[in-house]
């Protein structure tokens, strides 16, 4: 998490750093903070809170200088206020961080014992005292950074700034990623391409362990061991555009209803709608006849996408699937057998966890798939193959469309697998895939019952919990309700399987917890329809999502009734994520919350 930037430019550098960090600020907003070099020497102004603090303090303090760096921060080590805001200096140095240095409290004792006063809590602050005690003892900015970066352990991202070097800049890269941007006589570094789209889309990514020395010439790129390496140039495709909400109040909500339109973009690459077949030139790379397995690992919403397609491999394909939480999966030590195919999920492309679980399964020669929806991601770039999500950029924290997109590249890859095993005849894949053609105009559909949602969500305000019940690739949908409703309006919320309902749960059911079924009238309705009634027994309220038929059936059991389209089996979990999210959007609407940007939270998380 945490966004960094920096600019050797030749032009006023304060607007253009904050200009970034707006861009960024999806990656944390518990401060910002920015530091230029205003007549050669370091100056730097700092926030708690999000970026729209730090812009109201340069109008007011405005600093001046064509280099600096920035920075916008999801707190790690250090509580969210002014003192802990990046840029963090020590004599003649200035350091923006992304990532966690884990060995800091040993290096802090290192640097205080040689008399460095600590002004933060930060695990940041040492690596400027670091790299400063080096600039005392006489070493030239490239080799002190060259002696301080071998000591620093875990994650970073970093962009270093010295007082009295107006065109110096050095960056380096260890677990988190780091751009280096080429403009016409002015270089950028950034957490991410876009970040660095106003200035510039030629491109270079570090990879793990270089670190770069920039002035306005150009970049020199070293490797962990210091030699000189070459890395390509690419032109990126992000927009410059700043991302707006349109006619909506929040991006959730445009994000929302833009689920329509995205999943007919990222459907139609992956289906051939005339021949009645899912084409996906990518997969040809994987052989899925020799599988023995998938591998699936992801983390939250991403993690609940996974679960869904395991039910679809292995109805479709009859191919195991083992899915696992990444932040689990990466220390578990799972062996990685012959046959296995290891699957990414990530909207981002560089959660840290879901990364390191890629490296595992590199690492023990598995063949590595991503589905990923920001092409230059490092997971997009380390996969063998990737698969595209075309759902646009996310820039509300909660994840909805990429969600929904996710699934829709799952299923594809499911009918694909099931095609190549011979477990899908062409006949039962033609059908599938006229299923997933209707996938946009269902999702229009479901839209129509926001009124409805928002009404029933007012109430739901109230309560301080909640729970949500499915079964089949409902369930996984059960536990992302659930997680959407925690993460937005800030309410206890659990997801269950229906049938586990009995085993525990059931204590919880009183007059004043909402119960959410998610339920299509599908073949295993009627079981669903029976832990309802051991709800009702017991004077739960439940708002019961289903289709006309199961309303009909439920006999008025449910305290609300929402009604979806008919939707076929592989779909419902595509198309009840919508009334789902929207229950968590309109509760949070009505409590008042950050819908954007919930507490705590940040839409890109590179710390484990
Ligand atoms: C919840 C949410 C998160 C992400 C998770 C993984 O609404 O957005 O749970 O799904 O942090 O992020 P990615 O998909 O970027 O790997």
């Amino acid at each position: 998490m945490c966004g960094i930037i920096g600019i050797l430019g030749n032009s006023e550098v304060a607007p253009r750093l904050v200009d970034a960090l707006k861009r960024l600020e999806y990656r944390g907003y518990d401060s910002a903070g920015v530091a230029t070099l205003e007549d050669g020497h370091l100056t730097r102004r700092r926030a708690a809170g999000k970026l729209k603090n730090l812009e109201a303090l340069l109008e007011q303090s405005p600093i001046r200088g064509t280099s600096g760096v920035g920075h916008t921060r999801w707190a790690t080590h250090g509580a969210p206020n002014v003192v802990n805001a990046h840029p963090h200096t020590s004599g003649r140095v200035a350091v923006v961080h992304n990532g966690i240095i884990e060995n800091y409290l040993e290096l802090r004792e290192d640097v205080v014992r040689a008399g460095a006063q600590i002004a933060t809590d930060t695990d940041t602050e040492v690596v400027a005292h670091l790299i400063n005690r080096e600039l005392e003892a006489g070493k030239a900015p490239r080799d002190a950074v060259a002696t301080v970066l071998p000591r620093l352990k875990g994650a970073f991202a970093l962009a270093i700034t010295f007082d009295g070097y107006e065109d110096l800049l050095i960056g380096a890269r260890k677990g988190s990623p780091l751009a280096v941007g080429h403009g016409e006589g002015e270089m950028f570094l950034g957490s991410d391409a876009i970040a660095l789209s106003p200035f510039t889309d030629r491109i270079t990514y570090l990879e793990e362990g270089d670190w770069v020395v920039l002035t306005r010439e150009g970049a020199t790129i070293y490797d962990a061991e210091n030699h000189i390496a070459e890395r390509p140039e690419s032109v990126s495709s992000v927009t410059a555009a700043l991302m707006d909400k349109g006619n909506y109040r929040h991006f959730m909500a445009k994000e929302i209803h833009e689920q329509p339109e995205v999943l007919g973009h990222t459907l139609s690459r992956y289906l051939d709608y005339a021949k009645k077949s899912v084409s996906l030139p990518a997969a040809e790379k994987v052989d899925f006849r020799s599988l023995n397995r998938i591998l699936i690992s992801a983390c939250g919403t991403a993690y609940y996408a996974g679960l869904v397609a395991k039910y679809w491999f292995e109805k479709y394909a009859r191919l195991p699937v083992e899915i696992d939480i990444a932040s689990e999966f990466r220390y578990r030590e799972t062996p990685v057998i012959d046959g296995d195919f290891a699957l990414f999920i990530s909207q981002s492309g560089e959660t840290a966890d879901t990364l390191a679980s890629l490296r595992y399964c590199k690492a023990n020669a598995a063949k590595i798939g991503a589905v990923v929806n920001v092409p230059e991601s490092t997971i997009a770039r380390e996969a063998d193959v990737t698969f595209a999500t075309i759902a646009g950029p996310e820039i509300g924290v909660a994840s909805t469309k990429a969600f929904t997109c996710q699934l829709a590249v799952l299923a594809c890859l499911a009918i694909h697998a099931g095609r190549q095993r011979g477990t899908l005849s062409e006949a039962a894949a033609a059908a599938l895939v006229d299923d997933l053609a209707a996938v946009p105009s269902l999702a229009v559909q479901a839209l129509n019952c926001e009124t409805q949602i928002e009404k029933l969500s007012q109430p739901l305000s109230r309560a301080s919990n909640a729970l949500y019940l499915g079964r089949g690739t409902n369930f996984p949908l059960a536990m992302e309700g659930a997680l959407k409703l925690k993460e937005l309006s800030y309410i206890h919320a659990e997801g269950y399987a229906a049938g586990e309902l009995k085993h525990g749960p059931i204590a919880l059911i009183d007059e004043n917890l909402p119960v959410f079924v998610i339920a299509p009238h599908d073949a295993i309705f009627e079981k669903t329809l029976s832990n309802m009634q051991e709800v009702a027994a017991r004077g739960g309220r439940i708002i019961l999502i289903t289709d006309a038929a199961g309303d009909h059936e439920s006999g008025g059991v449910a305290g609300d009734t929402v009604i979806m389209p008919n939707v076929p089996d592989l779909v419902a979990p595509i198309i009840y994520a919508l009334p789902v999210q929207m229950i968590s959007y309109h509760t949070a609407v009505f409590m008042g919350t950050d819908v954007d940007q919930p507490r705590n939270l940040a839409k890109s998380v590179t710390v484990e």
